[in-house]
């Protein structure tokens, strides 16, 4: 199997879904992408009603997904951890067992606004239109990812 990445958010039902429907299109068949919450509370759950309409809107499914939480022994699993917000950032370093391990843990915005650590918004509270918003940037970072791989 080649390249595995794994997107985390604080819930694992919003941002980070997205993310992975859109890096799963964006990469052949044989990578792994997946995608964990720092946070349990949503542990199980499909993504947000918002996140699934909107990936549906753009031509994704993503309702085979149910949250999870980050577990220690994502560090092993994947080879790039990709966070959505500085918050995300601060809460999977602290877990992180090793260097080679926080080295693997990188903000998704960075990749189109390098070293500006700018976070993807968290649109939970908001209106649809904050997850029509995340999904195009989210696009974009992945688009990069996907052509330096
Ligand atoms: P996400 O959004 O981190 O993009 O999945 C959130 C989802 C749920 C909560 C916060 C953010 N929550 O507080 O339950």
């Amino acid at each position: 199997m080649s390249v595995k990445i794994l997107m985390v958010c604080l819930g694992n039902i919003c941002r980070s879904p997205l993310a992975e429907g859109i890096m799963r299109a964006n990469l052949p068949q044989d990578c792994f992408v997946d995608s964990a919450g720092t946070g349990a509370w949503h542990a199980g759950q499909l993504p947000d009603k918002r996140s699934i309409a909107t990936a549906k809107n753009r031509g994704l499914d993503i309702t085979n997904q149910r949250a999870r939480q980050f577990k220690v022994s994502d560090f092993d699993t994947f080879d790039f951890i990709y966070v959505m917000d500085n918050s995300n950032y601060q809460d999977v370093i602290a877990l992180a067992p090793t260097k080679e391990a926080k080295l693997k843990v990188k903000l998704i915005l960075n990749e189109i606004f390098p070293n500006e650590n700018v976070d993807v918004p968290d649109p939970y509270y908001g209106g649809d239109d904050g997850f029509e918003n995340v999904f195009d940037i989210l696009e974009q970072a992945c688009g990069i990812i996907a052509t330096k791989l």
